[in-house]
C-alpha cells in the first residue's frame, strides 16, 4: 500500500466526469488500498478516486462504522433533506452548510465485481452524496448553502 497525494481545489481534474471501471483486477485493489491508507492517514471520512488522480467511478468512506468501497455506484432511492456542516479533503480549512438527502439507498459494486445494494442515513448519507459528485467532477463548495466564517471555524475547532 501507498500514499498518493490528494491533488486540491483549481485542479481541473477535480471538475471532470469518471469513467466507469470495467475491470475489477489488481490494479483496481491496489487503487482501493492506497486510497483507504490516504483517507485514514488524511484523518477525513472519504475519498474519492478523482481526488487522487484518477478518472474511475470508485470512492472509500469511513464515517467511523469501518471502511465502506463503493464501484460504479448508483443512487437508486433518496429520501429527506438534511443541513450540515461539510468539508472536503481538497478543499483545506474550509466548510459550509450544505443540503444533502438524509437518506439513500445505493446500488454499486464490490472489489470482486459483485453488485451490492446499501442503505444510508444521516451523516453516512451525506458523506455518500459528496463522495458520489466528485465521480461527477462536481465540488461541495459548489452547492453549499452558505460557507462557515473564520469565526464559526474558530468556534467549531474549539468545541471539538
Ligand atoms: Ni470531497
Amino acid at each position: 500500500m501507498a500514499l498518493r497525494n490528494i491533488v486540491t481545489e483549481g485542479d481541473p481534474i477535480l471538475q471532470k466526469k469518471c469513467r466507469p471501471v470495467e475491470k475489477f483486477d489488481t490494479k483496481l485493489h491496489t487503487l482501493l488500498d492506497d486510497m483507504a491508507e490516504t483517507l485514514y492517514d488524511s484523518g477525513g471520512v472519504g475519498l474519492a478516486a478523482p481526488q487522487v488522480g484518477i478518472l474511475r467511478r470508485v470512492c472509500v468512506i469511513d464515517v467511523g462504522d469501518g471502511l465502506f468501497e463503493f464501484i460504479n455506484p448508483e443512487i437508486i432511492e433518496s429520501e429527506g433533506e438534511q443541513e450540515n456542516v461539510e468539508g472536503c479533503l481538497s478543499c483545506p480549512e474550509q466548510f459550509g452548510i450544505t443540503r444533502r438527502p438524509k437518506y439513500l439507498k445505493v446500488k454499486f459494486f464490490d472489489r470482486n465485481g459483485e453488485e451490492q445494494i446499501i442503505e444510508g442515513e444521516d451523516f453516512f448519507a451525506q458523506a455518500m452524496s459528496h463522495e458520489f459528485d466528485h465521480l461527477d467532477g462536481i465540488l461541495f463548495k459548489t452547492k453549499v448553502l452558505r460557507m462557515l466564517s473564520k469565526e464559526e471555524l474558530n468556534e467549531m475547532r474549539e468545541e471539538s
